[in-house]
């Protein structure tokens, strides 16, 4: 429509995907409707699928169980990982797809944090030397970029370092900048099993309640090399991202996260919203507030919808 300054477009989505190990799996979520924990077998139709309905761009996250998570992490750097393999799988079956990892500890740590726990504490640097082997480790397995989720300061010019240090210039960063302390996650950890098993994750992630603290991290992000900035969750910091879209030169993205899909999904099954109007307005609303691309659960479907 030519009065519509808005319109989220096929090519503007990020799908979200899970992982787990094994052959033939096909989990769902309770929590996300629609969305299944997938082995890879089933992710690789996943994707065919996503590519026939103009669907690229996709973040995998590793369903990782229990026995192989310990106080480091340690699981996400080894060679063995099915996380690393199924991405090299992936870009040697699809080389054109733009592939996202999620550089964060909780998947594989057993105290369930975003960083190495100490008597209660979290410890930053410690916390970067294990990001950064995590970082090189994706590099190698093929992702074209890089997802750190965890909130660290200092995190992205450190995992740039070590991506130059051992050749992988050309893999990308898109840094969770302004990611918030938020409720709306609860889904996400129902998928991974990761919520954390004491504390929460207020000291490192950002208060809902502060806008221009979530400028500076995006600066500073954008200082330290970033080819992408996020904002997380979405539609309750629309503000954020329009604030921070007029504050730096990289390209913005925002995470319309779990909470936000399974909210829609919970009230459309009762009746009580119409889904697709309701997808429909969410995204075009992130789109209009100066998101360049949208990482959602929706991706799939509005996909779909959308088709001409
Ligand atoms: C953690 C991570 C989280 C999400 C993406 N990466 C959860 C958290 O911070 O606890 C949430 C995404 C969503 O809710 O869809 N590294």
């Amino acid at each position: 429509m030519m009065m519509q300054e808005s319109t989220a477009t096929v090519n503007d989505l990020i799908c979200p995907l899970f992982l787990v190990d094994g052959k033939g799996q096909r989990q769902q979520i309770s929590s996300l409707p629609g969305i299944d924990r997938l082995s890879l077998d089933n992710l690789l139709i996943e994707i065919e699928q996503c590519l026939e309905l103009g669907v690229g761009s996709f973040v995998l996250f590793p369903a990782v169980e229990e026995s192989l998570k310990d106080k480091t992490a340690s699981y996400g750097s080894n060679p063995d990982n099915f996380y690393l393999k199924a991405a090299t799988e992936i870009k040697s079956r699809f080389p054109e797809i733009w592939l996202m990892s999620d550089v964060a500890m909780d998947p594989y740590s057993s105290d369930g944090h975003d960083g190495l726990v100490k008597d209660g504490k979290i410890l930053n640097d410690e916390t970067l030397e294990i990001l950064g082997t995590m970082a090189v480790a994706q590099a190698n397995a093929g992702f074209d970029i890089l997802g750190p989720s965890d909130m660290m300061d200092g995190r992205v010019a450190w995992i740039r370092e070590e991506l130059d240090d051992n050749g992988f210039e050309e893999t990308g960063i898109m840094a969770y900048s302004a990611k918030y302390a938020s409720a709306y996650y609860g889904p996400f950890r129902d998928a991974l099993e990761s919520a954390p098993k004491s504390g929460d994750k207020k000291t490192y992630q950002m208060d809902p309640a502060n806008r221009r603290e979530a400028i500076r991290e995006a600066e500073l992000d954008e200082e330290e090399g970033a080819d992408w900035i996020m904002v997380k969750p979405a539609t309750l910091y629309l503000d954020v991202i329009r604030e921070i879209r007029d504050h730096v030169s990289t390209p913005v993205s925002a995470y319309n996260v779990s909470g936000e899909y399974a909210m829609v999904k919970a009230a459309a099954q009762k009746g009580w919203l119409d889904n697709d109007t309701a997808m429909v307005e969410m995204l075009t609303c992130i789109k209009r507030a100066g998101a360049d691309a949208i990482l959602t659960y929706f991706a799939k479907e509005y996909a779909k919808l959308v088709k001409p």
